[in-house]
């Protein structure tokens, strides 16, 4: 397991670590990103996607009514879920994470994935944020390998 600590102070920060956290995910891989409502996940998955080529920071959308957003890059696919309104595993089962998950340049980002056994299984690392005082957030960055 590799580990990494980074500490944010602002939104344009976390959207610029996100960009430099792209280049640390190393595609097919599933990450979990866990941490409470308005920690910063989505955020970070506009730097991400933005850094990947993958969509524009105004194009990445929280996925939390439509599950999924898809998002086709240069070089990676980018897959983006919020699992926050699901509560089955039945209902992770239809979503086809697999095939999501299942392409050689796949980059699956799932918010709130850490509340479903299935999904951790899958994962090949995770994000964890937390607040800080006002606008600040610490990230652990941890991948198997
Ligand atoms: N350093 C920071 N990094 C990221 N977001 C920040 C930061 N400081 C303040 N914010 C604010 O925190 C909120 C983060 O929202 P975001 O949607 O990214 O959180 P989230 O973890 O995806 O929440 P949810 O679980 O509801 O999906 C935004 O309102 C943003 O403006
Ligand atoms: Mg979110």
């Amino acid at each position: 397991m590799r580990e990494k600590r980074f500490k944010t102070r602002s939104v344009e920060e976390t959207l610029e670590l996100g960009g430099k956290i792209a280049g640390m995910l190393r595609p097919p891989l599933l990450v979990v990103l866990r941490g409470e409502v308005g920690a910063g996940k989505t955020t970070l998955v506009k730097g991400i996607a933005e850094a990947l080529g993958a969509a524009t920071e105004d194009e990445v959308t929280s996925p939390t009514f439509t599950i999924v957003h898809e998002y086709v890059g240069t070089a990676v696919r980018l897959f983006h879920l919020d699992l926050y309104r699901l509560e089955t595993e039945e209902q992770i089962a239809v979503l086809g994470l697999d095939e999501m998950a299942g392409y050689e340049n796949s980059l699956v980002l799932v918010e709130w994935g850490e509340r479903f056994e299935s999904v951790v299984k899958m994962a090949g690392g995770e994000i964890y944020m937390e607040h800080g005082e006002g606008d600040e957030r610490g990230l652990i960055l941890r991948l198997k390998e």
